[in-house]
């Protein structure tokens, strides 16, 4: 019943590059996809693009120190080199600060304004009077209501992942100058969604059960949850002004206008080539074009809520036939954060691996994070490397085309009479098409490429039961036969994974000397016909060696260190001393005898992971102390030959069976550390403080 499909893929915010939690999340996917469609012969229209307005954008600019122009125009330059550079095969690539995006955007908006589809509604909210402007929920900071940490945002706490709003906060400022704030009376339009509410639930709840559960649950949790207007404007210098009298200073909300951008991008590109792509209502308007979106599992809300009501609200478009979203990536065990740097990025991956964007594209389909969140780890990438591609697929292919050198000079032999066991290896790896197609229709992606690696894995199988090495000393028409079906499935999988390691198909076809790659023809065994000469071989994949993978490590670990000095500065800068106590005399104080000491020995003391046992040179024939700050030193023993104070004169006191003789004084750190005091200078072990 449809006749082409569109597919989509979330538009990442142009505020910083691209990293692998994108590429496993929306990219990856949705290029296997349109790939595999486009390989089938089936009309497809693959559109992407920069999503260029919005805070995030703002706030990169403020945290670099230059306009917020300069900060788009950079990163989305660098995104779209990411993504060609990763065989992201769009149709067309383009940004939402374009002229034709403002035009588009802005007028799909007075069109809706025009027709009464909005409410306009006055309240009050967060206002800097100092630099008299509006704050964003990103913008305002504050103590979290819930766990009390400072520098929540208005959005969210990042320390206990609370959702907030802005109200909640305690003590809200500005996060940007750190300015106390009020509130003022402001007017905005809102997209009445509760009007929507009942279409929605039919159209979601009954007629798309087949959407992924991920998708359709948080759905069925917001239409639970009831529908409420929501702002499609905002008080902000950076975006689409709003095309109404009055509304000076206020501009289209990011989440209003970005995907809208999927129709002006499709538009941008159907007007610059109107023979080759068609009108931009055919992909929009027409009902038997299929529109699908890829994105993350934080923007479903947008695309399976907001933004086909607003489809809907204009009334000529289609609606998404499905929303394949992914839950999240984590890396190495923490989430993948773009402020935190806590992320690897695409430009940066192929500079310390170049020539290996396959590797990656195999490792995140592998793991794909498809019905629950999921973990990169270095471990993992070398293993599957190593233990798949090189082993499996790598290993295949180059059998096949090095004996075929060896024992045919590189020509594709004969293939005689098949045997029970050949057939049953054809009749194996015929079945694998209609496995990956079944995936593939379902937007199972992880298993329809472990469908793909079976073929690999039945090409070894056979070449391993066979031996053709061993066939050749007696029997040069078997082994003829043999290669020749080895050389076939290879033939296959370079078609097989075409969709997913799109780089690594071309070279396959490159030493096969196979020119097309047509979907239909997996599962042939006709792809090579004898005395076809056979192109240079090379190898598939390589190995890759620890050094490498260490080299990845070391830079987490070094980021992890610098994230952890930063919030530690964080924290001191919201430090305040404790009160002064109240008052003492000089006879009180001088009733303390605090001394110095040498450390001879520092340990932990068994079985209590609070307590350290120090021994003492304090001139008077040694002392033992245990001191409760284990924590704080993980390793004592750097505390050994340091002068450090004691009081002398606390009554003994046994404490795990051993006697303690006084105290160390230590200093608290702010975020609660001990930290052992010493002299300035050194002093004979025994002197008096005071
Ligand atoms: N920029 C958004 C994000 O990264 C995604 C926008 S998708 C679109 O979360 F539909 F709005 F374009
Ligand atoms: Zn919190």
């Amino acid at each position: 019943m449809f006749k082409r499909t569109l597919v989509t893929s979330a538009l990442p915010y142009a505020n910083g590059p691209v990293h692998i939690g994108h590429l496993a999340g929306v990219y990856v996917p949705a290029d296997i996809y349109v790939r595999y469609l486009r390989l089938k012969g089936e009309e497809v229209l693959f559109v992407g693009g920069s999503d260029e307005h919005g805070v995030p954008v703002t706030i990169r600019a403020r945290k670099e120190g230059i306009t917020t122009q300069e900060v788009v125009d950079r990163y989305h330059e660098l995104i779209k080199t990411s993504f060609e550079q990763f065989g992201i095969s769009f149709d067309v690539y383009s940004r939402t600060t374009s002229k034709i995006h403002h035009q588009f955007a802005s007028d799909y908006f007075r069109k809706l304004y025009d027709e009464g589809k909005f409410i306009e509604q006055t309240t009050e909210q967060f206002y800097d009077p100092e630099t008299q402007e509006f704050l964003t929920d990103r913008n305002i900071r504050g103590e979290c209501p819930r766990c009390h940490a400072q520098g929540a945002y208005g959005d969210q706490c990042e320390k206990c992942g609370a959702t907030l709003s802005p109200d909640e906060l305690i003590n809200p400022y500005n996060a940007i100058n750190g300015n106390p704030l009020t509130k003022k009376a402001t007017t905005h339009w809102y997209l009445p969604l509760d009007q929507y509410q009942q279409w929605l639930e039919q159209w979601i709840l009954q007629e798309h059960k087949e959407w992924r559960p991920n998708v359709y649950g948080q759905c069925k949790s917001w239409l639970d949850g009831g529908l409420k207007p929501r702002a499609v404007t905002r008080d902000l210098d950076w975006g689409i002004p709003v095309p109404v009298e009055g509304a000076e200073g206020k501009v289209l909300y990011v989440w209003f206008d970005a995907p809208i951008g999927y129709i002006s991008n499709t538009k941008e590109l159907c007007d610059a080539q109107p023979e080759k792509y068609g009108k931009w209502e055919t992909w929009w308007k027409d009902p038997e074009t299929r529109l699908i979106h890829f994105i993350g599992k934080d923007n479903i809300v947008f695309h399976c809520i907001v933004f086909p009501s607003m489809l809907k609200a204009d009334g000529s478009y289609i609606l998404p036939d499905n929303v394949p979203s992914n839950e999240f990536l984590n890396l190495e065990g923490d989430k993948i954060s773009t402020s935190r740097n806590w992320a690897v990025w695409l430009n940066e991956y192929l500079v310390d691996f170049p020539g290996k964007q396959d590797v990656l594209r195999y490792v995140l389909t592998a793991n794909a994070p498809e019905t629950k969140d999921n973990d990169f780890t270095w471990a993992d990438f070398q293993a599957r490397n190593n233990n798949e591609l090189v082993a499996i697929y790598g290993n295949f292919v180059n059998r096949a085309l090095v004996l075929t050198q060896k024992y045919f000079g590189g020509k594709v032999p004969a293939r005689g009479g098949l045997t029970d066991y050949d057939q049953q290896t054809i009749a194996e790896f015929q079945g694998v098409k209609a496995q990956v197609e079944e995936l593939l229709n379902n937007f199972r992606f992880r298993d329809a490429q472990k469908e793909a690696m079976n073929l690999a894995r039945i090409g070894n199988k056979y070449l391993a039961d066979m031996e053709p090495w061993k066939l050749a000393k007696t029997d040069m028409a078997r082994t003829a036969t043999v290669l020749n079906l080895a050389l076939q499935i290879a033939a296959n999988l370079s078609i097989a994974f075409e969709p997913f390691l799109p780089f690594s198909s071309e070279r396959l076809r490159g030493m096969l000397r196979l020119p097309a790659c047509d979907w239909s023809t997996l599962g042939s065994i006709d792809h090579l016909l004898e005395g076809h000469e056979l192109g240079e071989v090379s190898l598939l994949f390589e190995k890759i060696e620890d050094n490498a993978i260490q080299a990845q490590l070391d830079r987490l670990a070094r980021i992890k260190q610098e994230n952890e000095d930063a919030a530690k500065a964080e924290e001191l800068k919201n430090w305040h001393p404790a009160e002064v106590k109240g008052a003492t005399t000089i006879d009180e104080f001088d009733k303390t005898d605090i001394r110095v000491a040498t450390v001879v020995e520092c340990k932990p003391v068994k079985k209590s992971d609070r307590l350290l046992q120090f021994t003492l040179d304090d001139g008077m024939g040694g002392r033992t102390i245990l001191s409760g700050i284990a924590q704080s030193y993980p390793d004592p023993s750097v505390l050994v030959g340091k002068q450090v104070l004691f009081i002398a004169n606390f009554p003994p006191r046994k404490m795990m069976g051993i006697e303690s003789q006084g105290m160390i004084l230590s200093a608290v750190d702010a975020d609660g550390k001990l930290v052992v005091t010493t002299v300035s200078a050194p002093v004979q072990n025994g002197a008096q403080v005071g």
